[in-house]
């Protein structure tokens, strides 16, 4: 299934992360695709505020990883730097064990994917206004995209 969302400010954007963080249940796994700047951390911030987390979120670009606490555990990776050298990081025992976990630049670690999750494109398309395009893979997400408007 397949969902196509235009928000047209960072709030609605994490209104809409908010609404599916709502719906998350632990063990659930997350990829946010697009360009720097498209919306990526803006997602994840909304995301986090719907699992009840009071830290800010920030983008783990630097650390690769970070962890913050809520109704679920957030796992918050970026994999930008890592180009495809995940190797013996762990990252397997980590995705979709626990917790929400949200991936960040998820083709540089494509094969430790599960598969069932929740993937998200986002695109600028101008200014204050991006396509976040949800797609789910596997019925556990799609019962989620039929809840979100
Ligand atoms: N509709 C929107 N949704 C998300 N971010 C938006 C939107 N409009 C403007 N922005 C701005 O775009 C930037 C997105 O940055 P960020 O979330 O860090 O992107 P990424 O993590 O994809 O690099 C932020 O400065 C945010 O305020
Ligand atoms: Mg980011």
């Amino acid at each position: 299934m397949k969902k196509q969302i235009i928000t047209h400010s960072p709030q609605a954007t994490k209104a809409l992360a908010q609404q599916i963080a709502l719906h998350l249940k632990d063990k659930a796994v997350i990829t946010l695709s697009g360009d720097l700047g498209a919306g990526k951390t803006t997602f994840t911030q909304g995301l986090a505020k719907g699992l009840d987390i009071k830290k800010m979120v920030s983008s783990p670009t630097f650390t690769i990883m970070k962890i913050y606490i809520g109704r679920l555990k957030l796992v918050h990776i970026d994999a930008y730097r890592l180009e495809g050298l995940h190797q013996d990081l762990g990252f397997e025992e980590l995705i979709g064990t626990e917790g929400v976990c949200v991936i960040e630049w998820p083709d540089y670690i494509k094969d430790l994917l599960p598969q069932s999750y929740l993937e998200i494109k986002m695109t600028r398309l101008d200014e204050d206004d991006r396509l976040i395009e949800l797609i789910s893979h596997g019925s556990t997400y799609s019962h989620i995209l039929e809840k979100i408007e």
